[in-house]
């Protein structure tokens, strides 16, 4: 006998590089708490069907209690010659109970669906701590927004001057993407919390065991309806891990902000000390690291999730060894983004915005033009008409030598543009009037960006 937990048609024990390429307690320990879980709550199951006696039980049950202290406390550990979490937990459990008594848990169960039920428990166990992380950002990025009132800043799109918008506004439309990512793990715990305990191999269990009353003992809503899905699917890990990657996604684009908004030449922000590095060799610098490296991360946790996809793509149904590289993918993701969290609520919540630097690059680059157009448009001119106008007004500031603003043109070069640009256009040249003016849901004048920050705080506060 090999001690491995298939030992019995064999002639000879495994190979010293199937050992080492087989091996998983490296990563898999970390469900080794999980495993003792079930492992007692399919011993209840064993004892209800009439196959475990009330001492059995008892035995059994202290015992995995007892383990599960163990491993908690870092005592316990997989050997070397451990092929995986279940069977070096089986090893221990022997050792400590003896094979008459220890050897009675395994009927019934296989592998293929208890692996199946600890990721989904592990990963539910993670939603909840990333869910709550990412609403610390969300927290951050609202108190950030109620401490701007109405401070405006250069709106952009394609990166150039767009319209002047508020700084608060900004910064809510980076919230609202998180909010969606903690509902989207909301949602996916209703499709995880199905237990595919009870499935065995593949084909279920011939031994009268409760698969409900083990799923409602592990805090699952119910069994799976199908023992050969609850062993060979991993699409709930699959989109577990795209919530994990677009969740790196958003945190991405919120860092490329502050990167920008850091440099010399934007000038928006100043990081905290506490929240930025300095350089080895430049005793000037002040570098915007956690944003990097949540920039950077991102790209990991693509890469966790193209790599697991990658991995289910072609494979039978059902059971395969290659599900066993579900896991370092998925672990990782959920490493990464335990601590990535904090740093970018951190990072958030301690920027400190130059407000009059933002207020006074919000008209640069002619961001009015499009005010000058609407007004036009509520003077009767038909917006194609008022479009040309507008951008005529733009090429006359260029033409003078330096360009000049939008609201620097006389009077005189208004009416040469045209007759409808009376000098009553001057109400909409100022950030302020151009903010109120768009006070359409959603928009950024000051009463909307209030609403919305109400609305994103009860959002935040329900979830
Ligand atoms: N370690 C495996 C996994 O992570 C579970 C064991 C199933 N192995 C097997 N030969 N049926 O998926």
């Amino acid at each position: 006998n090999t001690g491995a937990l298939w030992g019995g048609r064999f002639a000879s024990g495994p190979s010293p590089a199937l050992r080492e390429l087989s091996r998983s307690t490296q990563f898999d320990w970390a469900l080794a708490e999980l495993d003792l879980a079930g492992s007692r709550a399919h011993a209840r199951a064993l004892h209800r069907a009439g196959l475990l006696s009330d001492a059995d039980l008892t035995t059994l049950v202290d015992a995995l209690a007892g383990m599960a202290s163990d491993v908690a406390a870092g005592t316990l550990l997989p050997d070397p010659g451990d092929e995986d979490v279940h069977g070096a937990l089986e090893r221990i459990l022997i050792e400590r109970v003896g094979p008459e008594v220890g050897g009675r848990l395994r009927a019934g169960r296989s592998r293929n669906d208890q692996i199946a039920t600890l990721v989904r428990l592990y990963l539910r166990r993670h939603a909840r701590a990333v869910a709550g992380g990412v609403l610390d950002v969300v927290d951050a990025l609202v108190d950030q927004a109620a401490a701007h009132g109405d401070a405006p800043m250069p709106g952009r799109t394609h990166l150039q001057h767009a319209q002047p918008v508020l700084l608060a506004h900004q910064l809510l439309a980076h919230a609202w993407p998180l909010l969606r990512d903690v509902d989207r793990l909301r949602d996916w715990d209703a499709r995880a919390a199905l237990s595919p305990y009870g499935s065995g191999a593949l084909a279920g269990s011939s031994l009268g065991l409760d698969p409900a009353a083990v799923a409602a003992d592990l805090g699952f809503a119910g069994p799976v309806e199908n023992s050969i899905d609850g062993t060979a699917s991993r699409d709930v890990v699959a989109e577990w891990s795209f919530v994990a990657a677009l969740i790196g996604v958003n945190l991405s684009r919120l860092s490329e902000e502050v990167i920008l908004w850091a440099t010399r030449e934007f000038g928006f922000v100043t990081l905290h000390d506490g929240y930025s590095t300095g350089s080895s060799i430049m005793p000037q610098k002040k570098n915007p690291d956690i944003a990097e490296l949540a920039r950077g991360k991102a790209g990991r946790l693509i890469g966790d999730l193209t790599g697991l996809l990658a991995t289910l793509k072609g494979l039978p149904l059902a059971y395969n060894r290659d599900l066993q590289e579900d896991k370092e993918p998925v672990f990782d993701a959920a490493t990464q983004l335990e601590v990535l969290l904090p740093a970018v609520a951190g990072m958030v919540a301690t920027l400190t915005f130059h407000t009059d630097r933002l207020a006074a690059l919000a008209p640069e680059g002619y961001s009015l033009a499009t005010d000058i157009a609407e007004w036009l448009v509520r003077a009767g001119v038909p917006f194609r008409e008022a479009h040309e106008l507008a951008g005529a007004c733009v090429r006359a500031c260029e033409a003078h030598e330096p360009a000049i603003g939008l609201d620097e043109l006389t009077d005189a070069e208004l009416a040469a543009i045209s007759p409808h640009l009376t000098p009553a256009v001057r109400e909409v040249l100022t950030v302020a009037g151009s903010i109120a003016s768009r006070d359409g849901a959603g928009g950024t004048a000051p009463v909307r960006v209030a609403e919305q920050l109400a609305a994103a705080r009860e959002r935040a506060e329900l979830l």
